[in-house]
């Protein structure tokens, strides 16, 4: 149940929603995922304290163009963005990180209206809390209610809130991680929260060659690798994994025929790896892949498709001067 956390700060509210015991979700679905076949982790265990840094890191990466490409349109489209929407707005944005593109909207908006209210959703507790933080230092007339939560807990309790006229906000192409199915249920679970006039700004990665597409999860540094890894860090860490780093690496490429980049950790050995908390020990083969992550790759038809059957009409779309990735709003029809 929602536990609400009155800050010190009389702006902000969090109410937390991740399941009271943290670990019991992710002991769950750890043991689900390493006795399937084949083996597969649930992206939203990346964003742990530390994975959520990486993830920073990622956007930061010269590879990883996508963070830059919606910067661009967002510096440059905010405004307009912002009035394509009528009258006073709350903003609502699921998935909200460290929340450092959402600071163009946000001064977007309190451009043309006095004050306003921020709903974002986020997974990571800590990111939510240090980014409303920041975000309260830098905007005296802003007011933040946060949940921390997944997306579709996060979305049950906004419904639960009377708003104002609401632009809601899913960014850096997070709807890249959702097959069609979930595509769907999410847009589908979103719209049921909005009214008829309010928005939805969709950013989306787009379809193109896919050496620029692989560059962009298979970056230099290892960063990707990393973040990546680091889901067997967090067993390690939490669950009383013995996951021996070295023996596993990032894995990811592009799949044309799906139009996804597919990713993974592959076990460089045959091994057996015990997590002490499961009571459980699991067999690798050399070259067996853990499924991780799946980032689909959008063309328009395909935001347009999308957008109609879960109730939106797409307005506008917007793209970089490179024409990587797009902006799109989807009205609530
Ligand atoms: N939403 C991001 C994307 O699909 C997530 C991401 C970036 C990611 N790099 C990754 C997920 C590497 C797993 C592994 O682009």
């Amino acid at each position: 149940m929602a536990q609400t956390q009155p800050t010190r700060d009389p702006r902000l509210f969090i109410h937390n929603l991740v399941k009271r015991d943290p670990l019991t979700g992710l002991a769950e679905d750890v043991r689900k995922g390493l006795t399937a076949y084949p083996k597969r982790f649930l992206p939203k265990y990346f964003y742990d304290q530390l994975g959520s840094q990486l993830f920073e890191a990622i956007c930061l990466l010269p590879e990883y163009y996508l963070t830059r490409a919606e910067n661009e349109i967002l510096e440059r489209y905010a405004d307009e963005i912002a009035a394509a929407v009528d009258g006073d707005k709350t903003l609502v944005e699921m998935g909200s990180g460290s929340a450092s593109k959402t600071r163009l909207i946000i001064e977007a908006l309190l451009r043309s209206q006095s004050e306003l209210m921020f709903m974002p959703v986020d997974i990571s507790a800590t990111a939510l809390e240090s980014s409303s933080r920041i975000l309260l230092q830098s905007y005296p007339r802003l007011r933040i209610e946060a949940f921390a939560a997944d997306y579709f807990a996060g979305l049950a309790e906004l419904g639960k809130k009377s708003r104002r006229r609401t632009l809601a906000l899913f960014l850096g192409s997070n709807i890249s991680n959702f097959d069609a199915d979930e595509a769907h249920r999410f847009l589908h679970a979103m719209r049921s929260v909005l009214k008829e006039g309010d928005a939805l700004l969709l950013g989306a990665d787009l379809k193109k060659d896919p050496a620029m597409l692989e560059a962009a999860y298979n970056d230099a540094l290892g960063v990707t690798s990393a973040f990546n890894l680091n889901v067997l860090a967090r067993i390690n860490r939490e669950l009383g994994g013995t996951f021996d780093l070295h023996a596993f690496r990032h894995r990811a490429f592009y799949n044309e025929g799906v139009g996804r980049i597919e990713i993974y950790i592959e076990s460089v050995l045959n091994q057996r790896v015990r997590i002490e908390n499961l009571d459980l020990e699991v067999q690798f083969e050399k070259g067996e892949l853990i499924h991780t992550e799946n980032s689909y790759k959008y063309d328009m038809a395909g935001i347009a498709r999308l957008a109609t059957a879960t109730g939106f009409a797409c307005s506008r779309s917007w793209f970089d001067s490179q024409e990587r990735f797009s902006s799109n709003l989807l009205l609530a029809a």
